[in-house]
């Protein structure tokens, strides 16, 4: 079992990263991969009640590959996280199978809940590189998160997410009517009201003027 899991893991990388030529490569070079196995390692321990075990193996994971997976964390068939450097990965969170992430992605909490805090990923999901993905909220099938997106609600399947706060711009491969991308022009609420201030002194200024004659 184990060991089909490992292959699996092998097998992720080697069909989604076309910069893998062997799986001696894969299993030499890919701190995701370190990470993934040391994950399994981790797991165990926590499961078999040796929580502090686990904790220290998930340390020494991180230590070497630069990936911190907490060992209670759920993770499904086939993860590649990709480069990997400083990504996070919370206590409650759950991923699917299939699922790619890249460098710089925090699977994390708000800081506002306790119980479960972290988010829940389906199969399939694309997260791009420094991603955060914070919160109890649930990421459907097939959900790409564009990389520094920053999301805090939950996303329907198939769906592109972008942005600070994340939103969605594609659904079911359709880009959604008013979604703009426009990250230049964006409304400034105090430029306008301070243009209306001015606006309405003029005016008063005008009503005096006209009064003293
Ligand atoms: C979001 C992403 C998954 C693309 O999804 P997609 O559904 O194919 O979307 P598109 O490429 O059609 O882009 C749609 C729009 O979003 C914009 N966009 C794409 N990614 C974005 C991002 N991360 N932040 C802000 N805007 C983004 C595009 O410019 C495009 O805007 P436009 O239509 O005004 O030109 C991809 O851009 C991305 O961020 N991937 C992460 C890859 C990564 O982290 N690689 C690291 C390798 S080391």
């Amino acid at each position: 079992m184990i060991f089909k899991d490992i292959t699996d893991d092998i097998d992720a990388i080697r069909t989604r990263d076309p910069a893998a030529r062997s799986r001696l490569e894969v299993v030499l070079c890919y701190p995701g991969f370190h990470a993934v196995v040391m994950h399994r390692v981790a797991q165990a321990a926590w499961n078999a009640n040796l929580k502090l075990l686990g904790r220290f193996v998930a340390h020494v994971s991180r230590w070497v590959t630069g990936i911190e997976i907490h060992p209670a964390a759920r993770i499904g068939r086939r993860l590649f996280i990709d480069h990997g450097m400083a990504c996070v990965i919370g206590e409650t969170a759950e991923i699917g199978d299939y699922v790619t992430l890249f460098q710089g992605v925090t699977l994390g909490g708000t800081g506002k809940e306790r119980g479960k805090r972290h988010p829940t990923l389906g199969n399939h999901v694309v997260v791009g590189a420094g991603a955060k993905i914070l919160g109890g909220i649930t990421i459907g099938d097939n959900v790409k998160i564009g990389a520094n997106s920053v999301v805090l609600k939950s996303v329907a399947a198939n769906s592109t997410v972008i942005g600070v706060p994340g939103r969605v711009i594609k659904s079911q491969g359709e880009r959604l009517p008013d979604a703009t991308m426009d990250q230049v022009d964006l409304p400034d609420p105090i430029s306008d009201r301070f243009l209306a201030l001015e606006q309405e002194l003029i005016e008063l200024r005008k009503k005096v003027d006209d009064r003293n004659g």
